[in-house]
């Protein structure tokens, strides 16, 4: 007889640059492997083939001379592609998957600080996202010249890409937009002090997903 498979759990990893999002997202995704859970790690813009494609388009700034509009619209499409041909599938095999940015990033990026107005990020997340919402996002919360400076000694004088080069008010406009995100959605949302060392912050994102979600 086939055994029910339950549905698996959603996490995403969201704030600015440099904040410690794939760090995190990887020392979490060891975690769950280790106590058992089958892991999809992923990544966004990217996470399937064509969604990879769409990454390199939209970080390159080729995209950005479209202007915001469009930038969203490729997140969405990318986005949608990567929800239909990886999150869906390994969801319903009963995965754990763990997302480095997700909605919360379009809404931060081309929402509030790039002007598209709100009914078209929501429209755009109507399309692709639907119905599925993370059970926990993480929103690594660190001052952006903190933030930066991270990402600048990791690109180790190679070059920032498109959004890492915007100027620092534009960075804190974006803490800010996450922070605002987190207000208006306390129940899926998690705001985690982020300039605390790597394992610290670990040990705040381990804490929640233990008592939100027992895995
Ligand atoms: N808590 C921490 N304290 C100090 N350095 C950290 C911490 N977390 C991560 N780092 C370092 O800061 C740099 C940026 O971290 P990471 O790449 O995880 O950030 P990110 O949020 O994914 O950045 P991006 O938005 O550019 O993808 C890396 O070199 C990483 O090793
Ligand atoms: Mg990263």
């Amino acid at each position: 007889m086939k055994q029910a498979i339950e549905i698996g759990r959603f996490i995403t990893f969201e704030g600015g640059e440099g904040s410690g999002k794939s760090t995190q997202a990887g020392i979490l995704a060891n975690r769950l492997a280790r106590s058992g859970r089958s892991v999809f790690a992923t990544r966004e813009p990217g996470g399937s083939p064509g969604a990879e494609e769409i990454r390199a388009a939209l970080l390159s700034g080729r995209v950005a001379p479209f202007g915001h509009l469009a930038e969203a619209v490729l997140f969405a499409v990318a986005r949608a592609d990567h929800i239909d041909n990886a999150i869906q599938g390994a969801l319903q095999e009963g995965q754990w998957v763990v997302c480095d940015r997700f909605i919360d990033s379009t809404r931060a990026y081309q929402g509030a600080t790039g002007g598209v107005p709100r009914s078209a990020i929501n429209a755009l997340e109507r399309l692709t996202v639907g119905e599925l919402s993370p059970d926990i996002t993480f929103i690594l919360d660190i001052p952006a010249e903190e933030g930066l400076a991270r990402a600048e000694a990791r690109a180790e004088g190679g070059r920032l890409d498109r959004f890492e080069s915007q100027d620092l008010t534009n960075h804190e406009r974006i803490r800010r937009a996450f922070l605002d995100i987190a207000e208006e959605e306390p129940d899926r949302c998690v705001v985690v002090d982020a300039s605390q060392p790597e394992a610290m912050v670990a040990e705040d994102v381990w804490e929640t997903v233990l008592q939100r979600l027992n895995p």
